[in-house]
């Protein structure tokens, strides 16, 4: 608490905050707002391990590497799962928004998984103070999520918040300032992703990329029928036998069919949540709703589907996509009053 207490006296104006997600990174700079909104990808060179290109130029390159060159994405289910990589790419980012001011190392403020291990948790500690922070403090990514939705984490009644990321769902309830319960489970729009690739390798022996993928469940994708039977989309791969390039229509309903059990995962685990949910909070949530956060809340039909499934009213927060690092921002500008739901292991 000490350190918390010395540091809160010298944060500045350089200081930032990281949502350091498995498929986006996004730094807010104190007095700024967001100043840095990537993919969390690295291209390198797999001979001697030099990064060739960080951020959207690396996942322009995603799939279409020549050999020697691989597309890295260092962090899997919102951990970091590759240590050296992390700590580049961040170095990267930090440096790419420290440009031309002052050479002090940075206050950071990152956020992380609900469900991360003490080990997960130092990792990512040291890999931003290895990029080049002068000290880490940790939020939990739900509480950072409800912060940047605007819930008003610091009233008695229950708010809940349901993100659903790339590598993670993380649902909670937040009371008081704090978590009082939280589900998390590694399903999301990752998944999402690989169910299309899987359900177009069974029924169409094609094999197509992730970004392929990806783009499916965007333009065409959704978690229930939503009256959009005519959409369909050309979907370009690899036949799986004769191995030349082969193009075939998929339709609304075939990527809804492929993205099925993801999303049947997703919605459990909102339900396991409300489950653990204390009565007197509950009763709150009846009347307050849940709230959506993440890229993932942006699939077509996912709030209604969640809705029908718990019989809870669904709110999509304004930006979902930026709800966390917004939230980590808050914490780094009102640090006076939010410093009690931050954590440092430095003592
Ligand atoms: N319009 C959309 N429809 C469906 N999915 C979308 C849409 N826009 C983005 N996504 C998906 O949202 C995910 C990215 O969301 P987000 O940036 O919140 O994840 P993240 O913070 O990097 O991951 P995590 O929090 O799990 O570490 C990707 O899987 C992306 O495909
Ligand atoms: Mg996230």
């Amino acid at each position: 608490m000490s350190f918390l207490r010395t540091l809160g006296s010298s944060l500045n104006c350089k200081d930032i905050a990281v949502d350091l997600g498995t498929a986006n990174t996004r730094v807010y700079s104190r007095g700024e707002g967001i100043v840095l909104n990537e993919p969390s990808v690295l291209a390198v060179n797999t001979a001697t391990g030099a990064v060739i290109a960080v951020g959207k130029e690396a996942k322009g390159m995603m799939g279409r590497t020549p050999t020697g060159i691989a597309a890295i994405r260092p962090l899997k289910d919102g951990v970091s799962t590759d240590f050296e990589f992390t700590e580049k790419m961040l170095r990267y980012f930090i440096q790419k928004i420290h440009k031309h001011r002052s050479l002090a190392r940075p206050q950071v403020v990152v956020s992380v998984p609900s469900g991360t291990t003490e080990v997960e948790r130092r990792a990512v500690e040291e890999a931003t103070v290895q990029a080049g922070a002068k000290s880490v403090l940790i939020i939990e990514e739900p509480l950072a999520a409800a912060i940047g939705a605007g819930l008003p984490i610091h009233e008695s009644a229950g708010n809940m918040i349901v993100d659903i990321g790339a590598g993670t769902t993380e649902v909670a309830v937040v009371s008081l300032g704090g978590i009082v319960i939280s589900q998390s489970a590694r399903v999301g729009g990752d998944d999402i992703d690989q169910s299309i690739i899987n359900h177009f390798k069974k029924y169409f022996q094609l094999l197509i990329g992730e970004r392929t993928a990806e783009s499916l469940k965007i333009n065409i994708g959704s978690a229930l029928p939503m009256g959009n039977d005519r959409l369909e989309d050309e979907v370009t791969g690899c036949d799986l036998v004769s191995g030349l390039p082969k193009s075939v229509l998929a339709t609304e309903a075939d990527i809804r069919r492929s993205v099925e059990e993801p999303v049947s995962r997703i919605v459990h685990v909102i339900k396991e949540a409300l489950d653990r949910t204390p009565p007197e909070l509950s009763s709150d949530i009846t009347l307050t709703g849940m709230t959506l956060s993440g890229g993932g809340a942006l699939l077509t039909g996912i709030a209604e589907r969640i809705q029908d499934a718990t019989g809870v009213q669904v709110l999509l927060a304004e930006d979902p996509l930026l709800c966390v690092a917004m939230g980590d921002g808050k914490c780094l500008e009102g640090f006076a009053t939010m410093k009690n739901i931050l954590t440092s292991s430095v003592t």
